[in-house]
């Protein structure tokens, strides 16, 4: 599997991803890491782990269109195939995602479809479930939809903030984000016919 990993800031999923690579616990390379933030921590990850990194500032491009291209074209000439949003704080145009199709992943804290789109953790104390979990998912058009890959549950307890619970998520996430992309290695991902939004990954 040869993955390159969109990242916006601190990089706790991609470092999971990294460090089961390095561990020889999921059969894939990171070929590249590419950060719309200069600065991003994340970037700091991949290097120390060897991996070529780039910084494509969004706001160095007139449009949604332009900055997908450039992000397409490095990521073809690293030689990806699957695409990882691993906290990438943009959405993605048709263009990008027909350049990858049913070939970039998410990984969102809540359990989709609730709480889509920034401040999961919070939405999920506002609206006062007492389940919520994290969803890995294959990426269309919208915000935080499409195919759900696979979940993870965690309970809201009494007394949690927006940090705490964010704490208990992050965990899971980076157990469902390596475990699903090992399935994705091992050619377990089956795309059922588009009569409804779900996929089912074969475990
Ligand atoms: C994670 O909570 C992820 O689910 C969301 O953004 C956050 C990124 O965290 N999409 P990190 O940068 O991987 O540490």
């Amino acid at each position: 599997l040869d993955l390159g990993v969109l990242v916006s800031g601190r990089g706790s999923n991609l470092q999971a991803i990294l460090d089961a690579v390095a561990e020889g616990r999921l059969e894939a390379r990171v070929r590249l890491v590419i950060s719309n933030q200069e600065g991003a921590p994340a970037l700091e990850r991949a290097a120390r782990a060897g991996v070529p990194t780039q910084v494509v500032s969004h706001r160095a491009f007139p449009d949604r269109e332009s900055f997908d291209a450039a992000l397409v074209a490095a990521l073809r000439e690293a030689g990806v195939s699957w695409v990882v949003l691993a906290g990438f704080m943009r959405l993605l145009t048709p263009t990008f995602l027909a350049a990858f199709p049913d070939r970039v992943v998410n990984i969102h804290p809540a359990l989709s479809p609730a709480f889509p789109g920034v401040d999961a953790q919070q939405q999920a104390l506002d609206h006062g479930v007492k389940l919520t979990g994290c969803t890995v998912h294959l990426v269309d058009a919208g915000t935080d939809t499409g195919p759900i890959l696979a979940q993870a549950v965690a309970p809201v307890l009494d007394g949690d903030d927006r940090d705490t619970l964010a704490a208990r998520l992050i965990t899971l996430e980076h157990t469902l984000l390596v475990k699903t992309l090992g399935w994705i290695s091992e050619g377990r991902l089956r795309l059922r016919p588009a009569t409804r939004p779900g996929a089912r990954v074969k475990a």
